[in-house]
């Protein structure tokens, strides 16, 4: 049996066999819902009347909606069976606290009895989904913005940044704006993410989104209540604010500028490969005209070295780089299983929950 690869992210859980050349097979909210009538939490995860989100800001809060959301992933969508219980490899977020690390493979072997764990970094596995061990990685994800070095596989934990910014703040933006522009209107915050991910795009370049601000095509959408609204300069402000922050209220420079703040940290033998080599990644990196707008600031850049966008490889699938977490899991998957470089069972009973730093670089 294949191992499981789970990245899951404040927003969306991606799990699968480990098959580097396919998409994830589940790719579900990372979200549960609270039953109130028997004081349990449903197995069955759900779009709307959400209540708990067992992953905040890419970090695992509530353990119990995860254990239970992870229950429903193994058993019901994988098809494990109870007794008969497979390898995992789990994607780790930027600067996950060694006790949170410690949590999850105690999770695992004790509560799922697993036969075999490994953990490692999204910003390196992003990286291998791309063919690439050194680079730099922008996850852009629901919760958060990594911005991460690598070099030779191992994270430039120095250099690395943390945001507290991610598509969850675009989408309380685009409701805050939608509203102003549609008085009257009531729009729950998941029909605005859904109009977030029809809509939303960056303008070529500062000029031309200051140009949409006065004037743009106005858009009419229909929502599933029926009500229409219309959609204009808002689609542009909510991928400006990536790259002019202020618009959220941040006093934070914009993602570029970010990113080469990051590299400057490190040694400056390794600046040309890290900033030729940048992965965008993360599903709001997906935007229209986000990586045209990145590469766009990034050539302005005043630094010696400018940042460029590494392409993805023409036998990924499309639409990759929302997954490219998950995939370089899969792709790591099949070399640290079979070689005996994971977590077994004997580790762990021997070792108890700390062998997870010892053997998952
Ligand atoms: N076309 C799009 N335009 C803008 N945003 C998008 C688009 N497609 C997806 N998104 C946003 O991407 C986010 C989900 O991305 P992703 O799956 O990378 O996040 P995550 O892994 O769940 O979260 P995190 O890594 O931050 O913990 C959501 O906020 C979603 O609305
Ligand atoms: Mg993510």
């Amino acid at each position: 049996m294949e191992a499981v690869v789970i990245d899951a992210g404040s927003k969306l859980l991606k799990a699968g066999f480990a098959l580097p050349d396919q998409a994830p097979t589940m790719i579900i909210p990372t979200q549960m819902k609270h039953m109130p009538e028997d004081g349990l939490l449903s197995d069955i995860p759900v779009v709307d009347d959400v209540t708990i989100d067992p992953v905040v800001r890419g970090f695992i809060r509530d353990w119990d909606a995860m254990e239970d959301l992870l229950h429903h992933v193994l058993y019901t969508g994988l098809g494990w069976e109870i007794g008969n219980e497979g390898q995992v490899l789990f994607t780790d977020p930027l600067l996950t606290p060694k006790a949170l690390r410690e949590r999850l493979v105690q999770l695992m072997f004790e509560t799922f009895n697993i036969s075999g764990f490994y953990a490692s970094e999204q910003a390196v596995l992003s990286l291998y989904a791309l063919g690439r061990i050194s680079g730099c990685t922008v996850d852009i994800g629901h919760g958060k913005i990594d911005i991460a070095p690598v070099c030779e596989g191992a994270v430039q934990h120095i250099a690395s940044k943390r945001f507290e910014i991610g598509g969850i703040d675009l989408t309380n933006l685009l409701a805050k704006e939608l509203q102003k522009s549609n008085p009257g209107t009531n729009i729950s915050l998941s029909d605005v993410e859904r109009l977030k991910e029809l809509y939303a795009c960056c303008a070529e370049d500062q000029a031309a989104y200051e140009g949409t601000q006065k004037s743009c095509q106005r858009e009419k959408h229909t929502l599933p209540d029926g009500q229409v609204i219309t959609i204009e300069k808002e689609r542009y402000t909510v991928g400006e604010a990536l790259f002019q922050p202020s618009i959220l209220g941040l006093e934070e420079h914009g993602i570029v500028e970010q990113l080469v703040r990051c590299i400057s940290n490190v040694s400056s033998e390794n600046h040309r490969q890290l900033l030729e080599s940048t992965v965008v990644c993360g599903g709001t990196a997906s935007m229209i005209g986000f990586e045209e707008r990145f590469q766009k600031e990034a050539n302005l850049c005043s630094s010696a070295i400018r940042p460029t966008l590494v392409k993805a490889p023409e036998y990924m699938p499309e639409n990759m780089a929302k997954n490219s977490a998950w995939m370089g899991g899969a792709i790591l998957a099949k070399v640290v299983f079979p070689q005996n470089q994971h977590v077994t069972k004997a580790d762990y009973d021997e070792t108890g929950p700390s062998i997870v730093h010892r053997k998952c670089l």
